[in-house]
């Protein structure tokens, strides 16, 4: 029996679980411990902080994996590589996972290799005289940790007056001491999933986003297809190449964010593992097969088949659309119901959690409390679908 090793027990790690369970591969789960649907699920569990690469790796010796990977979070992929290296598994390599979850690594990549991004600067936390490193981009600026995710520690700064709150904002979450301060690309946000696979590109699949506007943009939903000029769309496919070359990402699922400003993409950051809200699910309608089952396919080794010319520029997979479901307030969930008759073509409603857990009024993707997915034979079709489904659910927090 393979056995596998999946590195966090959340909602985004839940369907791989499900998926290698499944496909009758023993499945270890290692996550911290707290109030983690995936822990119920796994054949074992590991209370283990999957940044502990130590940790993990002994785990991973002692149980003798076939498999390391993860979903929809870049918290433990630089764990992933190290894993990989040292034991030899398929998956992105360490220092791929190294440039794909340190943010400052990653532009400095990219400026050497001439993928499109914001202009930046670094500035480290005990700089007395910082504003002067930044005092050459072009207000306004993104003040941002180098090591967080889900649009934590990440805000938008109009003015030399919000430096010192945006910067305090940005050490708060932060292990680093230094954070990354570029320039505000103003535009449309959206973004692709790719897989690498043996140094080959297998699918390249742009999607729209639908983006909460806070402190900073969250993207809350999803749309694919992404109805782009034809030269955009090749423009946004080099840029996505190069990055995924620059940063020698390769076995692995891939994640960009992107920003369409006039007529351009600029590439804001790429993860070495399948996108979070409901992102995996997406390619998965779109192509008509389980996506999280691909992913756990090659981490334990195997030649995953896709049958996808990568090199189409047809958009003709299954259409849909997704969007979290947030609350507008803290406070606990009273009550909640999903009063959608059934509908083949609403193809998810979650809830995240129980009448009577506490949750967060939304501010970053964390605060999410459940998602819907809808598809249609027209992106129309979903989108209106999506509308409708979301009316009728009704969360009651207090
Ligand atoms: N240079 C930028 N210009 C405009 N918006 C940006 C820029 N950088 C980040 N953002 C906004 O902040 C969000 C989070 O930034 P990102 O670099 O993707 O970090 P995270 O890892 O938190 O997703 C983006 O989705 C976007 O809305
Ligand atoms: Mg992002």
């Amino acid at each position: 029996m393979k056995k596998i090793l999946i590195l966090g027990a959340g909602i985004y790690q839940v369907p791989l679980i499900k998926v290698a369970k499944k496909l009758g591969i023993y499945t270890i789960v290692a996550s911290i411990p707290g109030n983690y649907p995936g822990f119920e699920l796994a054949d074992k569990v590991y209370y283990e902080n999957t940044t502990d690469y130590r940790k993990i790796l002994s785990i991973a010796r002692r149980e003798k994996i076939d498999g390391i990977v993860t979903a929809g979070t870049d918290v433990a992929v630089i764990t992933i590589g190290k894993v990989c290296d040292a034991l030899g598994l398929k998956g992105l390599s360490a220092e791929a996972a190294e440039l794909a979850t340190d943010k400052l690594l990653m532009k400095q990549c990219y400026e050497k290799y001439g993928v499109r991004s914001a202009k930046f600067r670094r500035v480290t936390f005990d700089d007395p005289n910082y504003a002067n490193i930044i005092s050459d981009l072009r207000l306004p600026v993104m003040f941002k940790s180098v090591d967080s995710s889900g649009s934590r520690g990440i805000i938008k700064v109009n003015s030399e007056d919000e430096f010192e709150s945006a910067r305090n904002y940005v050490l708060e979450n932060t292990r680093s001491d230094y954070f990354v301060v570029e320039e505000y690309i103003e535009g449309e946000e959206f973004g692709a999933q790719a897989f690498v696979q043996d140094g080959k590109l297998e699918f390249i699949l742009p999607h729209g986003d639908y983006v909460f506007k806070g402190d900073t943009g969250v993207p809350v939903g999803h749309f694919a297809p992404y109805n782009l000029d034809p030269s955009i769309l090749e423009d946004a496919r080099e840029q996505l190449i190069a990055a995924v070359r620059a940063m020698q990402l390769d076995n692995c699922a891939i994640n960009a964010d992107f920003i369409l400003s006039e007529g351009e993409t600029y590439v804001l950051e790429i993860g070495g593992r399948s996108g979070a809200t409901c992102l995996a699910e997406l390619v998965s309608i779109y192509y008509g097969f389980d996506y999280y089952e691909k992913i756990v396919r090659m981490a334990i080794g195997e030649k995953v088949e896709f049958d996808i010319d990568v090199n189409s520029t047809k958009q003709d997979g299954v259409p849909n659309a997704s969007m979290l479901l947030m609350s507008d307030k803290d406070g606990v969930i009273k009550s909640q119901e999903d009063n959608n008759a059934p509908n083949p073509d609403i193809y998810e409603v979650q809830f995240d959690y129980e009448p009577g857990d506490e949750v967060h009024k939304f501010k970053v993707g964390p605060h999410r409390i459940g998602h819907v997915i809808t598809k249609g034979k027209s992106l129309d079709d979903a989108v209106d679908l999506l509308h409708e489904a979301l009316d009728n659910i009704s969360i009651v927090v207090e």
